[in-house]
């Protein structure tokens, strides 16, 4: 296993190009098995989840080509209607194969993600919408077994998420796109890559559109074609190199950044007190000389995202006095903040929620807000990266920490950011690879 070596203190300044959306990219390498024709896909990150994502794909026996960053898949010679045990606990992906298996196959065997019991990151949202469109879905051996009985199709129908989840939202269009008649999914998801999604779907032939009130009306058609389409920029790595410029970038171009996907993470940096300036083609930001407290929530789109809550946690560790964060999607997503504190932060967790938004995490014990002192200076140290967004932010901390950190888990970093090392470097970082 590799590590990284990082030693702080080193300023960042020129530009690092954004890769396209892993959240979007993964998604829309799934829709492509939704027709016999080439779709192609350009902007697709080289990154660890696309590439299980093809891995999958082609263990289905679709054909898929990668040329730099276009991917070709061709799905008319998929053979198999099973998601192997294989890709059970690689990415959040298979999970997403119910549409495109039930319509090719009308069954559809997919690994369930960390098993059958509800758990943390469950997919019950999934279940219920698709058996309300008629597909018999049963849990046996870790595995779920789905199966339209025989002379039925998938069906439109009304869905009311209980929670506007992105993965079950994607699910359903995937699903709806080739159903019989008109699917309706209210209180749904309206992110960014979701709606990059729709335009490939579109591309292919589907009627959607995203309706008042967070509702996706997909009107099903009987066959999609091949289509091309960009994948949009990575908002969530704009963010962690945003957040990076501000403590230690003198001057960071970070080009193909999305103003208009990234409103409210740009609020919060002006709220404390970090210059940015928007340009054509994408956004530069500088580093503050003093960097403000604040209060924040994250929340599904249009609000601040909870992948951005990690690098800017990193932020306010740097801030002049106390501020707090208030995490309302995921009830569990400050277990990093151990590794900072250890390093010379001030964090604590608490299990109340500290805001005004509604929260499904009230008096339910989980530990979803914190309070962060700063300013703390950070020393080096050796640490071991849990997850993804964790990770950058890690990064993050030993690039201003004083002395030489020793990272480990970097294939989660890789997991979801391309050539991560390659553009610090780009940017002025001290940043090698050891063992
Ligand atoms: N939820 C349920 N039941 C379900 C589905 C979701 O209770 O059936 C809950 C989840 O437990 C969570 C909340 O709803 O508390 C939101 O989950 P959502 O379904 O929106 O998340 P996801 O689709 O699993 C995607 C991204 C995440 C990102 C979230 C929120 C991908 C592959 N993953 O996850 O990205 O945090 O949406 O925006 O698109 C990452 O990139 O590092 C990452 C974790």
């Amino acid at each position: 296993m590799s590590t990284l070596h990082i030693t702080g203190g080193a300023r960042l300044s020129g530009e690092v190009r954004i890769s396209g959306a892993k959240n979007a990219a993964t998604k829309e390498l799934v829709a492509a098995l939704l027709t016999d024709e080439p779709v192609t896909l350009t902007n697709v990150p080289d990154i660890g989840d696309t590439a299980v994502t093809i891995d999958m794909l082609r263990a289905l026996g679709a054909l898929v080509e990668r040329r730099g960053d276009a991917v070709t898949v061709t799905a008319s010679g998929m053979t198999s209607p099973e998601v192997t045990e294989a890709f059970s606990r690689k990415n959040r992906i298979p999970i997403l194969l119910f549409g495109p298996l039930l319509s090719r196959f009308r069954e559809a065997r997919i690994p369930a993600l960390g098993g059958c019991n509800i758990g943390a990151r469950p997919v019950d949202f999934h279940l219920a919408a698709l058996r309300s469109m008629g597909a018999d879905i049963v849990c046996a051996n870790g595995m779920y077994e789905a199966r339209i009985p025989e002379g039925k199709r998938l069906k439109g129908t009304v869905i009311d998420l209980p929670f506007p989840s992105v993965g079950a939202t994607e699910n359903i269009m995937l699903a709806a796109v080739l159903a019989k008649g008109i699917t309706t999914i209210q209180n749904a998801a309206i992110e960014p890559e979701i709606l990059d999604l729709a335009k490939l779907l579109q591309s292919m032939g589907a009627i959607i559109s995203l309706d008042v009130n967070r509702s996706w009306v997909i009107e099903g058609v009987d066959v999609l074609h091949g289509a091309s389409h960009r994948v949009i920029p990575d908002r969530i790595e704009a963010a962690s190199f945003a957040a990076a410029a501000a403590l230690i970038g003198s001057d960071v171009r970070i080009r193909d950044a999305e103003q208009g996907d990234m409103l409210s993470f740009l609020n919060a940096l002006r709220r404390v007190g970090v210059r940015f300036e928007i340009e054509a083609d994408g956004i530069r930001v500088f580093r503050a000389e003093t960097i403000k407290p604040t209060t924040l929530e994250t929340d599904v789109h249009p609000g601040f995202m909870t992948d951005w809550q990690q690098p800017f946690v990193m932020l306010l560790t740097q801030a002049n006095g106390v501020s707090i964060v208030h995490e309302t999607v995921y009830e569990n997503r400050f277990g990093y903040t151990e590794a900072l504190n250890n390093m010379g932060a001030n964090i604590t967790v608490h299990q109340k929620c500290l805001g005004e938004k509604a929260c499904r995490y009230k008096h339910r014990n989980e530990p979803h807000s914190a309070v962060i002192v700063g300013p703390t200076p950070l020393h080096a140290a050796v640490i071991d990266i849990p997850d993804l967004r964790a990770g950058f932010s890690y990064l993050i901390a030993a690039l201003i920490a004083d002395g030489t950190s020793v990272i480990s888990g970097i294939e989660h970093i890789e997991r979801g950011y391309e050539n991560i090392i390659e553009k610090l470097k780009g940017l002025g970082a001290k940043i090698e690879k050891g063992e």
